[in-house]
């Protein structure tokens, strides 16, 4: 019996923790598993309330009552959630579960979210995920770490923050003084086009690109710039000329490689479906955010002090910003089953089909 009980153990213990393939998370708050934690910034969700429905009951550092996109995406993959790339538990075999970069605050250009002061932007993310490749080569060779990257899954949620904590940060910005809407849209997708064409010079072979959700109908701006629970109108203008370029980039990078490489999410029509009729959802508000305070809690952070719902499966916005756990979980629904009005070219479940082919 206790002969049993060892081999039990012994093969749990060898079983290797990366027989799932790896995953790499990109970008804000949105998929931020907590890199803020371990730095001087204001964009942080380290406190309680937040969390207050992970497993740990705890907040991680995650903009989520729960689990966010990329825990959800984990889950698919068989694979435990992806480690801050700062954590210092990232170490070891866990590298080879893969890594998240991801940093609240941040955009596609370098002047956004500069009120966060010490946040990590996409160029110094991609610069970790060089570091990361160096460390995985001294652990396993250069060939397997080559292997590694290239048949891994990535995520890359950025865009929404050059209009909300940019453009449209404080009337007469920097940037809307310099450019039209059609031209500020225009540059933020070249500069964009950049950094995806970095990702796939550093080995990225299937990559999942998310457009920016409903911007102008979170919480934060129905408080702000809504008088009657509208959207704002200039915030939905600008989520209707940038996604449907990022999806054109998109396909002209799939082009130039030949390759399915780049995937878009269609995130905004996701979370409009739920704002559209938060009923069919189970949620009783897409308006209110569960956390916060003010007119649709929608003023300020979400901190011990603000308003808390009871029950944070019934709204689609945990805070003024971040969508529920439960939201959260049904744009993964989405992401692995959608037709391609949700993902183009293809669902999560068509490419994980695929790649295990071959
Ligand atoms: C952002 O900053 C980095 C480092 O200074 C620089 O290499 C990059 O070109 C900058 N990107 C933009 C869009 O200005
Ligand atoms: C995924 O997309 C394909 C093609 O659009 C579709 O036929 C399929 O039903 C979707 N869902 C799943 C689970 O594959």
């Amino acid at each position: 019996m206790s002969l049993m009980i060892g081999v039990v153990v012994a093969i749990a213990t060898f079983v290797p923790l990366a027989e799932a393939r790896a995953f790499f998370v990109f970008g804000d708050s949105l998929v931020d598993n907590g890199n803020n934690n371990y730095l001087a910034t204001t964009a942080r969700a380290d406190n309680p309330p937040y969390g207050i429905d992970y497993p740990t009951r705890r907040p991680t550092g995650r903009f989520s009552n729960g689990l966010n996109i990329p825990d959800y995406i984990s889950r698919q993959l068989g694979s435990e959630p992806t480690l801050p790339y700062l954590s210092p538990e990232l170490t070891g075999q866990r590298l080879l579960v893969g890594a998240n970069f991801a940093s609240a605050g941040i955009g596609i250009l370098n002047d956004t979210g500069i009120q966060f002061i010490n946040i990590i932007r996409m160029y110094r993310q991609l610069d970790y995920f060089e570091q990361y490749q160096s460390r995985v080569t001294a652990l396993i060779g250069a060939q397997r770490a080559r292997q590694l990257v290239n048949g891994a899954l990535i995520l890359i949620t950025v865009g929404g923050n050059d209009f909300v904590n940019n453009y449209y940060l404080v009337p007469f910005s920097a940037r809307s003084r310099q450019f039209s809407l059609p031209d500020y849209v225009r540059y933020v997708i070249s500069e964009y086009k950049k950094l995806l064409t970095r990702l796939y010079d550093l080995g990225a072979r299937r990559v999942l690109v998310t457009g920016t959700g409903p911007m102008g109908c979170v919480p934060a701006e129905l408080a702000l710039r809504s008088s009657n629970g509208q959207c704002s109108a200039e915030l939905q203008r600008a989520a209707s000329l940038y996604n449907p370029q990022l999806t054109e980039m998109l396909g002209q990078l799939n082009n130039q490689y030949g390759a399915d490489i780049f995937i878009a999410a269609n995130t905004r029509q996701m979370a409009n479906d739920f704002v559209s009729n938060p009923g069919a959802y189970g949620f009783v508000t897409s308006k209110i955010a569960c956390c916060g305070q003010g007119p649709y809690n929608g003023i300020g952070l979400c901190t011990p002090a603000s308003n808390l719902c009871p029950n944070r499966d019934l709204y689609a916005f945990w805070d003024p910003f971040h969508p529920s756990q439960k939201a959260n979980g049904l744009i993964v629904r989405q992401f692995m089953t959608g037709d391609t009005t949700y993902m183009n070219p293809m669902n999560l479940s068509t490419i994980l089909a695929l790649d295990s082919r071959t």
